[in-house]
């Protein structure tokens, strides 16, 4: 039995001004579910997430259908769009820098704040037994982060305002093979908590392995599609983008 996709987009086209950048682009994400897009720079990886948002550039222009929960969102703003439960950590990840690490973490909170919810902090621990070093680091100036925990307090910031459908890009962007491990293993453990991801990567053995669905955006278009398991075993995905580990010359 199918249960209603917690996102839905169909036949999502992206264009700045005479550019298309996503031709009719279709995706799932089920209920707790990890889904994946994988793809090289400048595929429309970003593109197709800030459309998924609404969060678009002025100059960007986008058509098709997303249907969160069943409802088209397509025309909401992004306030609204957050309200329902949508959150986007972006490409540049927007700290405030000078405030700590609570801080950010407490702002995170801040729609919950405003539309009035008496426990809108209740993520917090959470959030600290995700990730301890936050927890260590709470009093900590966040512009003195290393990029890890940078990454780490972007995730935690979206969490506070308790998502059911997390949409993060690239969170694997010039972090070490070790934090990168640390980090897709926390995304894994949130599916426990009944949040779905959707997640934007061009480290696609982390993401594959991770994930439920996985799909391949090549210069606009949606090129392969299927469970993280058999995509991670395609001969294409594996020659283009998992690849032979490079030996020095
Ligand atoms: N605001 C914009 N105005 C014009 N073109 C844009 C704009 N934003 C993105 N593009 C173009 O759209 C295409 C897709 O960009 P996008 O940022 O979505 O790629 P990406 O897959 O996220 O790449 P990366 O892995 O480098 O982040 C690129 O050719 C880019 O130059
Ligand atoms: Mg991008």
């Amino acid at each position: 039995m199918m249960t209603t996709p917690i996102l839905e987009v169909s036949g999502l086209a992206v264009r700045y001004g005479k550019i298309e950048a996503l031709h009719k682009a279709s995706i799932k994400v089920g209920a707790g579910q990890i889904v994946s897009v994988i793809g090289p720079n400048g595929a429309g990886k970003s593109t197709l997430l800030n459309a998924i948002m609404g969060a678009l550039p002025v100059t960007g222009h986008a058509s098709g259908r997303i249907a969160y929960l069943g409802d088209d969102v397509g025309a909401m703003p992004i306030e609204r769009r957050v309200a329902r439960g949508m959150c986007l950590v972006p490409e540049k990840r927007e700290l405030f820098a000078s405030m700590t690490v609570e801080d950010n973490l407490v702002l995170g909170a801040y729609r919950r704040k405003r539309a009035g919810e008496r426990n809108f902090l209740d993520q917090l621990d959470h959030v600290f037994e995700l990730f301890p070093r936050l927890k260590e680091r709470r009093a900590q100036a966040a512009g003195t982060l290393s990029g890890g925990e940078r990454q780490m307090l972007a995730v935690g910031r979206a969490l506070m305002g308790k998502p059911d459908l997390l949409m993060l890009d690239e969170p694997s962007l010039g972090l070490a093979p070790l934090i990168v491990k640390e980090i897709f293993h926390i995304i894994s453990a949130l599916r426990q908590t009944g949040v779905a991801t959707l997640l934007i990567e061009q480290n696609a053995r982390a993401a594959l392995q991770i994930s439920d669905y996985g799909y391949v955006l090549e210069t606009g278009d949606l090129a392969l599609e299927g469970p993280a398991t058999e995509l991670a075993q395609n001969p294409r995905v594996i020659e283009t983008y998992l690849g032979l580990v490079k030996k020095p010359v």
